[in-house]
């Protein structure tokens, strides 16, 4: 069972000459289980058997002390910063949500914010979770009003950085590599998540 943030390697039974498995991410618990963050390949259909491995990286850690918390997504679907939810209320924080598109199912708790608010949010929020595609991090953090919220956030915001982890680290393909405050990481093992004190937001000056 991967923690928000971490994931799992996942290969179909009928795929397994392909080279490249797949990470598959906590989008909510279950009984038994969880659900996956979306996207997942298509020829995955009810039934398809899978083998895991894992999990692994590193996930989101929401502060104990957390009361107003802000999940903001870069990517296609903020799956990856929902699956913070089930802790988010099991310590009384308030959640809200800036994303692109919105899932149905999201309980009437969460606040749905545009991306316009940003700034707003980020003044209320006392830890925030982030998600952005790698190859989007520079504009993203470049722009502005994005960069000046995120100044706001940093020391208490976590960034879960969106790439390809083909090997897992396993076998050190550098595919995952992100350019960090500390040099070259591996999303695969040093993250995806990262602190976003480690990623550098520009000055404006
Ligand atoms: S996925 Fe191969 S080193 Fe990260």
């Amino acid at each position: 069972m991967p923690a928000p943030g971490q994931y799992l390697l996942a290969q179909a039974a009928s795929e397994a000459d392909s080279p490249l498995p797949v990470p598959v991410y906590l989008a909510a618990p279950t009984r038994n289980g969880f659900y996956a963050a979306a996207p997942l390949p298509v020829a995955w259909t009810p039934g398809t058997s899978l083998g895991l491995k894992g999990p692994l990286g590193k996930g989101f850690r929401l502060p104990p002390a957390a009361r107003r918390v802000l999940l903001a997504s870069w990517s296609g679907s903020p799956g990856r910063v929902l699956a913070l939810l089930e802790a988010c209320h099991r310590q009384g924080a308030e959640v809200a949500l800036v994303a692109e598109s919105t899932p149905a199912g999201i309980p009437l708790s969460v606040e749905i914010l545009p991306r316009a608010t940003l700034p707003e949010a980020a003044r209320w929020a006392d830890y925030a979770a982030l998600d952005i595609p790698r190859e989007q991090i520079e504009s993203i953090l470049a722009s502005q009003p994005v960069s000046d919220s995120l100044r706001l956030l940093s020391g208490y915001a976590q960034v879960f950085i969106e790439t390809s982890v083909p090997c897992g680290g396993l076998a050190e393909c550098g595919v995952c590599a992100v350019g960090t405050r500390n040099g070259i990481r591996l999303a695969c093992k040093d993250g995806p998540v990262f602190d976003l004190t480690e990623i550098s937001i520009p000055d404006r000056h």
